[in-house]
């Protein structure tokens, strides 16, 4: 059964480590984060974004697609099916359609529209025991101490803060995550578990510095297209698609879904959750 994420966050805050979460795509997207997460005894987030939503055909899609999962594969770590960066319509049909979290990213608005926005669905959320995130101060920029916390007071489950941080990859001249943004902000927001947005490619000291200031989830979804991609075109490269029967989907996705597994399970060792499903 999906859970809310926010029983697995609070513990993460509390334990100093991060819980990971991945984004998906598709079905194999989804049973290789799954199987990560079972094997390595971790909580885990799916994310969803608004796009990846409609390419499956639908919310209710996604959902039927992992309860069934859940089932089918035993999975018994906890779970959480998240809507990533959603628009406040977005939020009402996750809502609907049984997601258990999502994420209102207001960042947009100004910050009087943000709070009014997150403080209804925040509301809706909750009363249906879903976990909410909120974002403040956008992807690449580095947000107000001061805003976090009046977002963090209006009940938030966890809380997006902008500390230089971008989606995809980073450019060479990148000076790297403002250490000081996030030390004000975890001052001001004390026991709020923080987000940590573009995972892919932050130095592997530089997410241990983040967690220990207060970082409690963080994001990764190109580094899985990446590894992804890389593992198909390897595959297509040797001909192995013309080999016998290589072309069988079953065959040609393989190498591209255990390359997922394999970089969850590696992410999940640096954040540190492993076997805090059992805790
Ligand atoms: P990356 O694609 O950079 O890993 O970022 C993922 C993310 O933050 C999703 O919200």
């Amino acid at each position: 059964m999906l859970v809310s994420a926010k029983e697995m966050l609070n513990k993460a805050k509390a334990g100093h480590y991060a819980v990971g979460q991945f984004n998906i795509n598709n079905l194999e997207w989804t049973k290789s984060i799954l199987l990560a997460a079972e094997e390595t005894r971790s909580p885990v987030i799916l994310g969803v974004s608004e796009g990846a939503g409609k390419y499956m055909t639908g919310y209710k899609t996604v959902v039927g697609m992992v309860n069934g999962m859940l089932e089918e594969l035993n999975i018994s770590v906890p779970v959480a099916l998240h809507l990533d960066h959603g628009s406040y319509e977005g939020c009402y049909k996750c809502i609907e359609a049984g997601f258990s979290s999502i994420m209102f990213d207001g960042s947009h608005y100004p910050i009087e529209e943000n709070i009014e926005k997150t403080k209804e669905l925040v509301k809706v959320a909750k009363g249906k025991g879903m976990s909410v995130e909120a974002e403040v101060g956008s992807i690449g920029g580095c947000a107000d101490p001061k805003e976090c916390k009046s977002v963090a007071d209006l009940g938030v489950t966890m809380l997006a803060a902008g500390i230089g941080n971008i989606h995809g990859k980073y450019p060479e001249n990148w000076e790297g995550l403002s250490f000081e943004t996030l030390d004000a902000i975890q001052q001001l927001t004390g026991d709020m578990p923080l987000v940590l947005h573009g995972g892919t490619g932050i130095p592997d000291d530089m997410i241990k510095k983040a967690i220990s200031l207060g970082v409690a989830k963080i994001n990764v979804n190109t580094e899985c297209q990446l590894a992804f991609a890389d593992a198909t075109r390897k595959y297509i490269e040797a001909g192995k698609d013309l080999e016998g029967k290589g072309f069988d989907p079953r065959k040609l996705l393989a190498p591209g879904a255990e390359a997922i597994k394999d970089m969850v399970i590696t992410k999940i060792k640096l954040f540190g959750s492993e076997g805090k499903a059992d805790e």
